[in-house]
């Protein structure tokens, strides 16, 4: 009986320790490929990329000087990391203006531009200002339109159609401003506004109108013509060249901004990640080609990442194993504590399933397939590439931080280092995960598209 007792005990004894010896490897080998990662993984190396682009440079506007500087300090960085790198130039139409108040002191009023203006020569136009009413009808304009600058306000009507009366009124130059406190962003939709079209605050607007009822108010707007964006990209070829597959996978982040806003967050974040990711990569024995996208023009509607997409052959397109982009990772904005993994269709395609894999190793479940575009994953998925975009937000509700898009997403409002390492880590080690040989092969991962479907995107330079 004891003998017997004994015995159960030290089977049962030899059965654990076998389980563990037997179950370890695996885990440990999940541990070890993400250490690779997590371990090296340096936040504080990312806000520094951050600091310079959103401080040093600050906003990024497509086609201007400053998204240039930027374009060329990430090359270099790239260039630094032993990575080949080019800058693809990309063509756009992007018109940037200024208003200037004469008759006030030579008074510079802040606005946005409205897609589909006009644009002017560098002397600008100089003319009258005056009032139309909301501009709705073609009898809100006086005659004296003609020539001069017609002021609108928002209101009842489409932004297109109070243009496009100002215009037959004979105007140069037409200013909206707003009905309500904060920022106005107009889009003329189809109507393409042979005059500059810009847009002021309802506090601006009042001033101009007030300013009215006492004398003759002259302005200066000068909208320049944009025409040239540019990509950054960088490539990692295979090290050994015996193992390598011929499969790509391009990571993605847009450095480009909104007027106005720094875009420490927006998207300051997803590119010194991306450049943080590279410089850890190049340690690493990779059998896959890598293409680092830094993108421009993508707050003018993802103008880069679609040339870039539209300037890969067939073959390279059907070599692209998966897209990984980040757009917002770090924001400090308490409520937004999940990760997005947004893919277009909402479905789970290797990038998801990799990057929730990660996030469950590091026992975080807060990566989370959602369903979502407006970003530069949308022109890979759109070309069969197996795509998601990793952006913070507040669960449920799906919110942003409220300084999106504004002169305060900075790193001092909006910028968490803590999360900043968090999506580093999880993100990188998803990524790593997809470039280890023995993850699941081309076939698997691509999203399944009939050739019917795929054929618009092998059109070059297609612009939309
Ligand atoms: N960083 C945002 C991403 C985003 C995604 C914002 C979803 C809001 C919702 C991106 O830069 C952005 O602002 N995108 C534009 C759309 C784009 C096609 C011009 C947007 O959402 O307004
Ligand atoms: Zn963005």
């Amino acid at each position: 009986m004891r003998k017997s007792k004994v015995l159960i005990l030290v089977l049962a004894l030899i059965l654990m320790v076998t389980s563990i010896v037997f179950a370890a490897p695996n885990e440990n080998a999940a541990g070890a490929f993400d250490r690779r990662i997590t371990a090296r993984v340096d936040g504080e190396r990312a806000l520094e990329h951050i600091r310079v682009l959103s401080e040093d440079i600050g906003p990024r506007v497509a086609g201007t000087e400053e998204e240039w500087m930027a374009a060329n300090y990430i090359k270099d960085q790239f260039e630094k990391l032993g990575y080949p790198t080019e800058i693809q130039e990309v063509p756009i139409s992007n018109v940037r203006s200024n208003l200037i108040i004469t008759t006030l002191g030579n008074m510079e009023l802040r606005v946005n531009t409205a897609t589909g203006s006009g644009y002017t020569d560098s002397d600008g136009i100089t003319a009258e200002i005056i009032p139309a009413g909301l501009g709705n009808s073609p009898e809100d304009f006086p005659a004296e339109v003609e020539g001069n600058i017609a002021l609108v306000q928002r209101g009842d009507a489409p932004f297109a159609q109070k243009a496009e009366n100002a215009v037959n009124a004979g105007a140069v130059g037409v200013i909206i401003y707003n009905n309500a406190a904060g920022s106005i962003n107009p889009t003329l939709g189809t109507y393409s506004s042979p005059v500059p079209v810009v847009a002021i605050t309802l506090a601006d607007g009042s001033l101009l109108i007030d300013e009215l009822q006492e004398q003759e108010v002259v302005a200066t707007i000068k909208a320049e013509h944009l025409t040239k964006s540019w990509n950054v990209v960088a490539t990692s070829t295979p090290k050994n060249q015996k193992k390598a597959t011929d499969q790509i996978v391009h990571v993605s982040a847009h450095y480009d901004s909104v007027p106005f806003a720094p875009g420490a967050n927006d998207n300051g974040s997803g590119t010194a990640m991306m450049l943080e990711l590279a410089r850890i990569l190049k340690g690493q024995n990779i059998d896959k080609e890598v293409r680092f996208l830094a993108a421009g023009a993508e707050e003018i509607g993802l103008v880069g990442s679609r040339y870039y997409v539209n300037q890969l052959t067939e073959d390279e397109i059907n070599r692209s194993l998966a897209n990984f982009n980040m757009d917002m990772i770090a924001t400090s904005w308490e409520p937004a504590s999940y990760m997005y993994i947004n893919t277009v269709d909402g479905q789970p395609n290797i990038v998801s399933e990799s990057a929730v894999a990660a996030g469950a190793r590091h026992g975080n479940d807060t990566y989370y397939l959602n369903a979502g575009g407006s970003s530069d994953h949308v022109p890979f998925h759109q070309a069969g590439i197996a795509a998601a975009n990793f952006i913070r937000r507040e669960p449920d509700t799906g919110r942003l931080e409220p300084w999106y898009h504004t002169p305060a997403d900075t790193i001092e409002n909006n910028i968490s280092l803590e999360r900043l390492q968090e999506a580093g880590e999880i993100i990188g080690s998803a990524l790593f995960d997809v470039l280890r040989k023995d993850t699941p092969n081309l076939e698997k991962s691509r999203i399944r598209m009939s050739d019917e479907a795929l054929a618009p995107f092998f059109i070059k330079g297609d612009q939309q």
